[in-house]
């Protein structure tokens, strides 16, 4: 559709997957059992030193299974299963198959009672492990993509797939020189949508905006580089960018936001329909998404907790409905602060028309309310503000029964479990910090 967001495509294959089972290992594997994939170098005895690990422990392999590696010519990997009852000792086992036979050892399921949450990230490192499974590659098109029969587009798209995909954790996001009609199809989006903004998009939004022309090169003729972008935001409010090769599974997508991680494309829609695109492309995440990850307040929002993702549907139209479609009051007025809506000059005008019907955003009904994805939406959710929704995100999220409580630790970029009493100690102890500074700030005032 002409000037609509489209970010269509994208979303029903992520949706789709979520509403199956994206998931596998999860999923299938409902017996108690452990199974983990180690990799190990192909030479002579490597095997039966490996076998000699788990012999030592006393651990009974009920299963096992090789394969060449797909990602090392020179690796063999296996998969194996242990029976339940050695689990008191398998943190030795992973320990001594990582110190002793591989560096890559994916552990697929353990102590099913307890882990009713399947896997999520612990650590910021650990998003690296996404770019391996994401749904589909950047440069397979859909038949009705614009750049669907273009190969020099193709071949464009399979580049930027490419530095996403061998992208780490804390590495230079690689800069790009951006061709002529990239920046040219760049210029007319951007040009459209600047002109709305005074009028449409939240304040916030217009307030950041400029900082973004002053600091990050937000022109007419220039396409930003992720990593300029990257770096004024984690000043602003810790977010950063890391460069996705495809599509991620919402589950993945919103584990990265647990870490203040916005997994951004880098490519730019085909110059044929430069008001149109079936997927996100840079416009979308750079003019819809990025103004507002500088916003403490709307960073804090966006932050979803990982093991909420486990109600994928709850989380995923909660999403949908306020960090790509939501409006909200300010003042007298309602405004855009959604990035489907921000980077769409049509959806961005029609949005604060009578036409659609809007609603007061309250997330146990909006997580339930359907959305077609290749049109604009009938229905929008309006938040009273950011700290409002923020409030009452939070109230639902405390709804969904959870087996524990999580926490994010900013100095360390890492989740941590409050399953134990020094857990709890550790965070009373910074609460006590923070409660002093605070206390000191506010006599200061009188
Ligand atoms: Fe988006």
């Amino acid at each position: 559709r002409q000037l609509g967001v489209g970010v269509g495509g994208m979303w029903e294959r992520r949706l789709s997957y979520l509403r199956g089972s994206m998931y596998l290992e999860e999923e299938s594997n409902q017996s108690e059992v452990f199974s983990c994939i180690f990799s190990v170098k192909e030479e002579v005895g490597a095997l039966a030193k490996t076998l000699r690990l788990f012999e030592e422990k006393g651990i009974n392999l009920t299963h096992i299974e090789s394969r060449p590696s797909r990602s090392n010519k020179e690796e063999y990997e296996f998969f194996i299963n242990v029976d339940s009852s050695c689990s008191p000792t398998l943190d030795l086992i992973i320990d001594g198959l990582k110190s002793q036979i591989s560096g890559q050892v994916h552990e697929l399921s353990r102590n099913k009672q307890k882990d009713t949450v399947p896997w999520f990230p612990n650590d910021i490192q650990d998003l690296d492990r996404f770019a391996n499974q994401i749904l589909s590659y950047g440069s397979e098109l859909d038949s009705d993509h614009p750049g669907f029969t273009d190969p020099v587009y193709r071949s464009r798209r399979k580049e930027f797939a490419d530095i996403a995909y061998n992208y780490r954790h804390g590495q230079v996001i690689p800069k790009v020189e951006y061709t002529a009609e990239e920046k040219t199809t760049w210029g007319t989006v951007f040009m459209e949508l600047k002109t709305l903004y005074p009028t449409h998009a939240c304040r916030e939004h217009n307030r950041v905006f400029p900082l973004l022309e002053k600091y990050c090169g937000y022109r007419q003729d220039n396409i930003p580089q992720l990593e300029e972008i990257s770096r004024f935001l984690q000043s602003c409010t810790g977010f950063r960018l890391r460069p996705v090769a495809g599509l991620l599974s919402s589950r993945d997508f919103l584990a990265g936001l647990a870490f203040r991680v916005f997994h951004s494309t880098q490519y730019i829609r085909h110059a044929s329909k430069p008001m149109y695109t079936p997927e996100p492309d840079i416009c979308h995440e750079l003019l819809g998404h990025v103004p507002l990850f500088a916003d403490p307040s709307f960073a804090q929002f966006s932050q979803v907790r990982p093991n909420t993702i486990q109600c994928r549907y709850a989380e995923t139209n909660v999403y949908w409905f306020t960090v790509e479609f939501g409006l909200c009051k300010q003042g007298t007025e309602i405004k855009a602060y959604g990035a489907g809506l921000l980077s769409s000059f049509g959806e961005l005008q029609y949005c604060l028309t009578d036409k659609p019907q809007l609603r007061p955003f309250e997330p146990a009904k909006t997580s339930l309310q359907k959305y077609p994805i290749t049109e604009f939406q009938p229905v929008y959710f309006v938040a009273e503000s950011f700290e409002d929704a923020k409030e009452r995100v939070r109230k639902f999220a405390a709804t969904i029964p959870r087996p524990f409580t999580v926490r994010y630790n900013a100095y360390t970029q890492s989740i941590e479990v409050l399953d134990n009493t020094q857990q709890l100690r550790n965070l009373a102890e910074n609460i006590n910090n923070e409660m002093g500074l605070l206390c000191n700030a506010l006599k200061k005032l009188e």
